[in-house]
């Protein structure tokens, strides 16, 4: 039997390629976006408890009702935006559902999205899948990889359904400002374009940086998707639970989607995180957390010969090996893995075109110890 792909050029992920290399070789794995540390014992006390408490059948199809409580009390302490639990919030099974969901419930044949590159590799094979067409706009090395809004204004079209986001980014770790909102809004005025927006490291963000959700802004809530995890904000990445918060109208179609993809998400994680994000310190706490590891990352990396800018959010830095050498950052990032014994990701794979800017994205979310001993092999080159 075959099956005419609908993805017939992808293959294997970079994420999966890297970790098998960095397991087969016993590379240091600063790849893939993960943290090689436990999640809180408390947390994982609070799964157990709920376990045995009988909370093992299907929650609501839109999450249990206390979650969604606790996270429009969150969102409203912290940005000031209201969504109403019952109506604007759905739990749903990570980000990567979120959009997917997304792109199903607003997507139409030959419907366009603009994508930012790099991008996160989920974004174009959930809008191609759902019959979109990714239009992309080259962010740059040369740019700091800031947005140029003239050019995005170009590539609205009366095609155009939506535009992706994602702050903080990955691999940048760029978060949008007040005045990219600003520019956003003026362009979206008076057209029917959805904003999705990607917030997975919303509370990984440095330098006393304001986390800015599309939504803050007041011309722009009405049209956006604000899609979350929980993953990246408590070390439970494998517990695959995220949520997506939009106006009622929205999140009815939202739902309708979401309900056929995985109906409902794990009950017992939803009770635990309910309980655990009662205590605002929980999640605030990240953003130090983080930052000290990114500051002790980049100040063992100082007498290494890599460039480098401080990542704004998320937990990667990108550095530039230009004053090193001139290879393919592909075919770098293996030879490294293989020779050094640490294993990163080239953020050539992140664009459409696999346009090379010298650029390898470490992942610090690592335990100190890894950190260093990374960082010690790098300086040596
Ligand atoms: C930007 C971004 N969005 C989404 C995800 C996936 O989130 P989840 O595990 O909640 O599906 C990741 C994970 O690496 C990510 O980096």
């Amino acid at each position: 039997m075959t099956i005419t792909s609908k993805q017939p050029n992808i293959g294997t992920t970079i994420f999966t390629v890297m970790s098998q290399l960095a397991a087969e070789t016993g590379a240091l794995n600063l790849s893939q976006g993960f943290p090689n540390y436990n999640c809180s014992p408390k947390l994982i006390e609070l799964v157990n408890h709920y376990m045995h408490k009988g909370m093992n059948q299907y929650a609501p199809m839109a999450g249990i009702m206390p979650l969604r409580e606790i996270l429009a009390q969150k969102t409203a302490d912290l940005y000031g935006l209201y969504y109403q639990p019952a109506e604007e919030i759905t739990i749903v099974s990570g980000c990567t559902e979120a959009i997917y969901a997304t792109m199903a419930a607003i997507l139409h044949k030959d419907d366009e999205v603009i994508v930012f590159e790099p991008a996160y590799d989920s974004y174009v094979p959930s809008i191609e899948l759902n019959g979109g067409k990714a239009i992309y706009v080259t962010l740059t090395a040369e740019n700091d990889f800031t947005i140029d809004w003239t050019i995005v204004k170009s590539k609205i079209t009366e095609r155009t359904k939506a535009i992706m986001l994602t702050t903080p980014h990955n691999p940048t770790g760029k978060c949008l400002t007040k005045e990219d909102l600003n520019h956003l809004a003026i362009l979206v005025k008076e057209t029917n374009i959805f904003i999705v927006s990607d917030e997975v490291y919303e509370h990984i963000i440095f330098d006393n940086r304001l986390h800015l959700s599309p939504a803050s802004h007041p011309a722009l809530k009405e049209r956006t998707f604000l899609c979350g995890s929980f993953g990246k904000t408590f070390h439970t990445t494998g517990w695959k639970l995220g949520y997506c918060m939009a106006p009622k109208e929205l999140t009815a179609e939202f739902r309708k989607t979401h309900q056929w993809i995985t109906f409902a998400s794990p009950t017992p994680m939803q009770h635990a995180f309910a309980d655990f994000m009662k205590e605002p310190d929980n999640y605030l706490s990240v953003r130090g957390f983080y930052e000290e590891k990114r500051n002790k990352f980049i100040n063992w990396l100082k007498d290494s010969r890599f460039t480098l800018k401080p990542a704004e959010g998320s937990f990667f830095q990108m550095v530039s090996y230009t004053q090193i050498t001139n290879e393919p950052d592909y075919d770098l990032a293996v030879r490294w893995t293989k020779e050094i014994g640490v294993a990163s990701i080239p953020i050539s794979v992140f664009y459409n075109q696999r346009n090379d800017n010298k650029i390898l994205r470490f992942c610090f979310a690592k335990d100190d110890e890894m950190l260093e001993k990374a960082a010690e092999r790098l300086c040596r080159l």
